[in-house]
């Protein structure tokens, strides 16, 4: 199939890509030219494993991916998926401007479009967004007659980041929103490659339906995780060890051990905003979800509980602090709602010298909390070479590797906000939940 995918983000290039590998020829619209030369350099714009290999394989070999910054191109494809930001407001909503303004340019664009197109929504967006805003603006704009000329369906990503290619192609759902027959035969054929191929649950039906799908399983995990670090917070004042008990809950069918890793909590570009924007959604109906804001607010209390810890040891005020990791989580360099943006301002406050290390996140971190006060060291070793606490704030496993670099502290003080350590000899360990 001739599939056109608009953003070049995260989930538009993995998308392309993946779409590339099924066999489909796709062109990825971005308005972005230094990402559109990128792509059709056959490099992808982003950090994600899996990601390089395909993106140049695809437009230089095979020659089944381009990019372009000419809406007009998606006229010779079959359907498009929309893949647009859609940033937070302040009050946690999300904003659909540019999604809108995105699929008002589709819609014109298709306007001269000879026969039936599907457009599919792939961005995360709150349950009735694709019936009531998107299809309406692109029925609007083309000119064209909804379920009989142009659908619109919407099909959300489960994709994590750094697993996300992995993730699509090896899914344990695909969830296929469609209001009308000929757009959901449409998404079957473009996902057909892949559900011939592996085993994969296929979930069919409305759009509304396929929006709250994708909040739920990300609500769902985030409380999960958040409800880990409740009973966590009550282990470690009982003198429990949280990973002992987590692992003998997981032999339970029902619970399983996956998302019950104690520690910082959740941070990323999905589960913070996924659960604000269905809070928020749900609170302008008139209902406030208890558990959901619960879940937030366990979630905000992590960072100044391995604080507070902290403060149990030691005054850092004058001293320096080696706070390792600053991506939220390994493997990625994205620092969207990382936890380590409350522990700099946590310890700036204590009047710490933070000095950080993190194998991949730094300049992002540094243009995304540019008023944070961190220094920044080469190497662990070279962040813990005098300092008197050390926290590490993400799992990468360069650092559960650490062992002697521990002796050049002034004071061996280690708290693990990650459960990526072992206690060893010559240091003070402190889990934070364990
Ligand atoms: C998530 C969803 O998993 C994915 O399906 C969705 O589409 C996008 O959001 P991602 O944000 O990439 O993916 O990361 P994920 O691996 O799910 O972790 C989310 C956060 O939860 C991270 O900050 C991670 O550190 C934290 N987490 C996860 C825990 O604290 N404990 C766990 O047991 C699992």
């Amino acid at each position: 199939m001739r599939i056109s995918v608009i953003g070049s983000g995260y989930v538009g290039t993995t998308l392309a890509a993946c779409f590339a590998d099924l066999g489909h020829e796709v062109v990825n619209v971005d308005i972005d030219e230094e990402v559109v030369a990128t792509i059709n350099r056959g490099e992808p714009p982003i950090h994600e494993e899996g990601l390089p290999e395909r993106v140049a394989r695809h437009v230089t070999e095979t020659g089944r991916l381009r990019a372009t910054t000419d809406y007009d191109d998606v006229l010779e494809t079959e359907a498009t998926f929309v893949a647009l930001p859609t940033p937070s407001r302040d009050d946690g909503s999300i904003d659909l401007s540019i999604m809108e303004a995105g699929t008002e340019q589709l819609g014109e664009t298709l306007s001269t479009k000879e026969g039936w197109h599907t457009v599919v929504v792939k961005s995360t967006v709150v349950p009735g967004t694709t019936q009531d805003l998107i299809a309406p603006t692109v029925a609007a704009a083309s000119g064209k007659a909804l379920g009989e000329e142009i659908g619109v369906g919407m099909n959300p990503e489960f994709l994590r980041e750094g697993t996300a290619v992995a993730d699509f192609l090896e899914p344990d759902k695909v969830v296929l929103g469609a209001d009308d027959d000929r757009t959901l035969a449409d998404l079957r054929t473009v996902y057909e490659p892949l559900t011939e191929r592996v085993d994969t649950a296929v979930v069919e039906t409305g759009t509304r339906e396929a929006e709250m799908m994708k909040y739920a399983n990300n609500a769902f995990l985030a409380a999960k995780v958040s409800l880990i670090n409740d009973l966590g917070n009550i282990c470690k004042e009982l003198g429990v060890d949280t990973y002992e008990v987590a692992d003998a809950m997981g032999l339970d069918d029902r619970i399983t051990r996956a998302f019950l890793d104690s520690g910082l909590g959740w941070g990323g570009s999905c589960f913070p905003k996924d659960v604000a924007a269905i809070v928020a959604a749900a609170r302008d109906e008139g209902y406030e979800p208890p558990m959901l804001n619960a879940a937030v607010e366990v979630n905000d209390l992590m960072p100044a509980r391995l604080l507070s810890l902290l403060d149990d040891h030691v005054d850092v005020d004058g001293k320096q602090v080696a706070l390792l990791g600053l991506a939220f989580k390994p493997g990625t360099d994205d620092v969207r709602n990382t936890r380590s943006a409350a522990l700099v301002r946590g310890l700036t406050d204590r009047g710490a010298d933070v000095v950080a290390h993190d194998p991949a996140a730094v300049e992002r971190m540094r243009a995304s909390f540019p008023e944070l006060d961190f220094a920044v060291a080469d190497s662990p070793a070279e962040a813990l070479d005098g300092a008197h606490a050390c926290i590490v704030a993400t799992a990468w496993p360069d650092y559960s590797a650490l062992d002697d670099e521990f002796d050049a502290m002034a004071h061996p003080l280690v708290l693990d906000g990650r459960h990526c350590l072992e206690p060893r000899d010559g240091i003070v360990y402190e889990g934070l939940t364990w």
